[in-house]
């Protein structure tokens, strides 16, 4: 599928072409994921899901590490949510966050259609008001909503992690403008910030990884708590 990458460049076309590619082999689409996505465009909801293959890359990880109980701050439609779900052993959980109310009506619908309504607890309010009451430790945790808020982010994940928990950003590049330490865009500021607390803070051991495909250029940190 095309759409319109964040962050267009001379080589998007390609890029997607090869999206597609390692898609269609590697992460197949099916009915209940096709049906998310076009939930969400009739909803109105902006394309800012992750891509299949980087929803298949975050199932994947929480695969490597056992994970039995996700975190995620920002749902938008479900989409990322229900690829790590179904990542899940028996009797898993993800646990999301969603503040607007239209985004979390097409997630709800999206949810109870994929059959994993047990499966995810989704909450409805704003991040930093939801965080304090959720129970710890989650096994894995994907930060992906609003980027000014990615300081506030990693210090809860911090603290509702244990040795061991993985935590993933989402769009940690943003068409190569994190880079630009004089930039006053309040999202690079954010994922700067973000980064910079990851660095300092001794309790991790992190990269980061650019990506180029259906949404242009763009890229994850991946970050585990030490033991
Ligand atoms: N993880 C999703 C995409 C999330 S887009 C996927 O890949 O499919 C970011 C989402 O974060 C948006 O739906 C936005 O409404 C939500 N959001 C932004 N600020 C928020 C906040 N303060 N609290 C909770 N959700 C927020
Ligand atoms: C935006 C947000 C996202 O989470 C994403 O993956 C792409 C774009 C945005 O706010 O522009
Ligand atoms: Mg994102």
């Amino acid at each position: 599928m095309m759409r319109i990458p964040d962050y267009p460049s001379a080589d998007s076309t390609r890029w997607s072409k090869v999206d597609e590619y390692f898609a269609d082999l590697l992460a197949p689409t099916d009915d209940h994921l096709r049906a998310t996505l076009k939930e969400n465009d009739a909803s109105g909801l902006p394309a800012h899901d992750v891509s299949a293959t980087q929803g298949k890359m975050l199932g994947l990880f929480a695969r490597m590490v056992g994970a039995k109980r996700i975190l995620e701050i920002g749902t938008l439609g479900a989409y990322s949510t229900i690829w790590m779900a179904r990542a899940l052993p028996p009797g898993g959980k993800v646990v999301t966050i969603e503040f607007n109310e239209t985004h979390a009506g097409a997630a709800r619908r999206n949810i109870e259609r994929a059959g994993l309504n047990d499966v995810i607890d989704l909450h409805v309010g704003k991040a930093l008001d939801i965080l304090p009451t959720l129970a710890a430790p989650f096994d894995m945790i994907f930060i992906d909503a609003d980027k000014p808020n990615n300081p506030h982010y990693i210090r809860w994940a911090l603290q509702l992690s244990r040795p061991g928990t993985i935590i993933v950003g989402d769009n940690v590049v943003r068409g190569g403008a994190v880079a630009d330490p004089a930039s006053d865009d309040a999202n690079v500021k954010g994922v700067r910030e973000f980064l910079e607390i990851i660095a300092s803070e001794p309790r991790l051991d992190a990269t980061a990884i650019q990506t180029v495909g259906e949404k242009g250029w763009d890229g994850f940190s991946l970050a585990i708590v030490r033991e």
